[in-house]
């Protein structure tokens, strides 16, 4: 549809010639106003989607016929093991790539897939406004503009943009945290939000299209963070950021505060290995409800590396005798965390051919067996880690493998998924363990570069059948240190800190001889000499009541006691 719909009669020819006239049954019941309202959202969604919702309808119908025959999208292909780089955190070669990929961050752009509802979570706010931890409160949107301010200060103060996708659901409170905060220091001019739109609802294989109830409306659902790349392209921020000549596309999750204690290694796997697009993976155990990194091959020989959706990767390897572990157990395909990037030259040429459309999915839930009708609305979807199925054999796709703690922990499971999680021995992803990973990865880059923190037990909480061990809270500041050999300069002379204690460490603060047994903040440009005693620092606490607790400490299930 080119030209927007501007009559009552324009309207039943137009969806009468898509086979959506049940929409328009009862339209004589319904006000002039009503009735140009629908007009105005129909001529919306035919702009939100290339091709418009008849496109939309028609690769509605195909998908849903192969899913009606429960037709394997990966019949064809046989698995792999993926090509990629596995980086150890503790060895030489880690300092090398993160020297090289320092390089690179100049010339950097940032993107944050903000706009799920977050529904696992259970929180009654955006993601992106909550705290990773209690000792500062910082939020996560706080935290990634921190990180990217002193990025850009290693150069020259070169502003490095920042675009964040939102949708109807997050965008008013994203764009009101910002505004508030100023930016967290940004420039409001390198921050750009893009939002995602919803698509139509269907109530059957033949994509009839569901109506918001009592309304003349069509019901609408989120289309997945697939959007990005569409929005991307539309929006035209890729190409402009291509002409400006810059030369990454780092793309991140609303809740993982270690993804950009990996860029700067990623970075340099990305340039010495010409990486197109390079996904940081973590070890995955069989079974585990994260992504695999396949590398496919289709009938013709043709190769492919991958996301292969766990639900989707039983039947593959199943055919192939099962999958490939290693000595520890772990799968040869290792496990997708959604943080992505992009050599900027060839994906915005990729996004010039194909518009940024992502091969999407449907995940109907069938009334009955005959499997012709839904039990509730169902909607097409796109992942932006299917990316690479927009490429051929020629395009370099590989990956870079991180141990987990050190770039992986996101907050998406309320407490009652977390106490399952933890009774199976798989990872919580919940605000508590976040909340512990984050203290833990701090207190090791600070190990790593000569600090000595013993590794035991500070608070052990234990409630509702969940158990945390907390270390020593530990909070760095991106001011300390963007980098580990930044993080290492840092550190001049004996320092020391007690598993019980809590520490901030920001600013330019040089450690000379430091002892912490308590509580203690060093934040600036001078050179500490400090010994800190008995100064008890606060303590994480198990909630003893709900009434009146923010959302926050809620889904934690404990607090910080001061
Ligand atoms: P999640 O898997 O965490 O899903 O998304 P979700 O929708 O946020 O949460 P649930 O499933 O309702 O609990 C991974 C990333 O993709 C973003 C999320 O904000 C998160 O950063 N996302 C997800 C979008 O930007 N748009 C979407 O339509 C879906």
């Amino acid at each position: 549809m080119n030209q927007d719909i501007q009559t009552q009669d324009q309207l039943i020819e137009y969806l009468t010639s898509i086979d959506q006239q049940h929409l328009i049954t009862y339209i004589h019941n319904y006000t002039q106003q009503q009735i140009t309202e629908f007009i105005d959202q129909i001529n919306q969604l035919n702009r939100n989607y290339p091709g418009g919702i008849k496109e939309y309808a028609n690769r509605a119908r195909k998908l849903l016929l192969d899913a009606s025959e429960d037709v394997n999208p990966f019949a064809e292909y046989t698995a792999h093991v993926p090509q990629g780089q596995n980086v150890d955190i503790y060895s030489e070669e880690y300092c090398r790539l993160e020297q090289l990929g320092v390089e690179e961050i100049k010339d950097t752009c940032f993107v944050l897939v903000a706009g799920g509802l977050g529904e696992r979570l259970g929180y009654d706010g955006i993601k992106v406004a909550l705290p990773i931890e209690l000792v500062t409160n910082t939020t996560y949107l706080e935290y990634y503009c921190q990180f990217i301010l002193n990025l850009q200060k290693k150069h020259g103060n070169k502003l490095l943009p920042f675009a964040i996708m939102t949708s109807d659901d997050t965008h008013k409170l994203t764009l009101q945290l910002l505004e508030n905060n100023l930016y967290f220091g940004l420039q409001k001019e390198q921050v750009t939000l893009i939002k995602q739109e919803k698509v139509p609802a269907m109530l059957d294989n033949l994509a009839h299209f569901a109506q918001v109830p009592g309304k003349l409306l069509i019901d609408t659902k989120p289309h997945g963070h697939g959007d990005i790349h569409t929005l991307l392209y539309m929006s035209g921020l890729a190409q402009k950021w291509k002409n400006e000549g810059r030369k990454w596309l780092f793309i991140f999750q609303d809740t993982n505060a270690q993804a950009f204690r990996a860029l700067p290694v990623v970075l340099g796997v990305s340039k010495e290995n010409k990486f197109e697009l390079n996904s940081v993976v973590v070890s995955r155990k069989p079974g585990e409800a994260v992504g695999a990194i396949c590398y496919l091959v289709d009938k013709n020989n043709k190769g492919l590396t991958l996301n292969v959706e766990y639900n989707q990767l039983d039947p593959l390897v199943k055919a192939q005798g099962g999958e490939p572990v290693d000595e520890q157990g772990f799968s040869k395909y290792p496990g997708n965390i959604n943080c992505l990037l992009f050599s900027l030259i060839e994906y915005e040429t990729v996004l010039q051919e194909t518009k940024g459309l992502i091969a999407e999915f449907i995940n109907p839930k069938y009334a009955d067996a005959t499997k012709t009708k839904f039990k509730s609305s169902s909607r097409l979807e796109c992942m932006m880690q299917d990316y690479p199925k927009l490429l051929g054999p020629e395009n370099k796709v590989g990956f870079t493998a991180l141990n987990r703690r050190f770039c992986f922990s996101a907050c998406k499971n309320d407490l009652a998924t977390a106490q399952a999680k933890q009774k199976s021995n798989l990872p919580l992803e919940c605000a508590g363990s976040s909340e512990n990973d984050f203290y833990w990865l701090n207190a090791e880059l600070l190990r790593m570069a000569g600090v000595q923190i013993p590794d035991s037990v500070s608070d052990e909480l234990n409630y509702n059948g969940l158990e945390f061990k907390f270390g020593p809270k530990i909070v760095l500041h991106p001011s300390f240190g963007v980098t580990l050999s930044e993080i290492k300069s840092r550190i001049k002379g004996k320092v020391q800190i007690s598993s019980n204690s809590t520490v901030i460490l920001g600013g330019q603060a040089e450690l000379n001889s430091v002892n912490i047994d308590g509580y203690a903040q060093l934040f600036g440009n001078g050179q500490f000499n400090v010994d800190i005693k008995g100064a008890d620092g606060p303590k994480l606490v198990a909630l003893e009541q709900q009434d009146g607790v923010p959302g926050y400490i809620k889904i934690r299930g404990y607090r910080l006691q001061k």
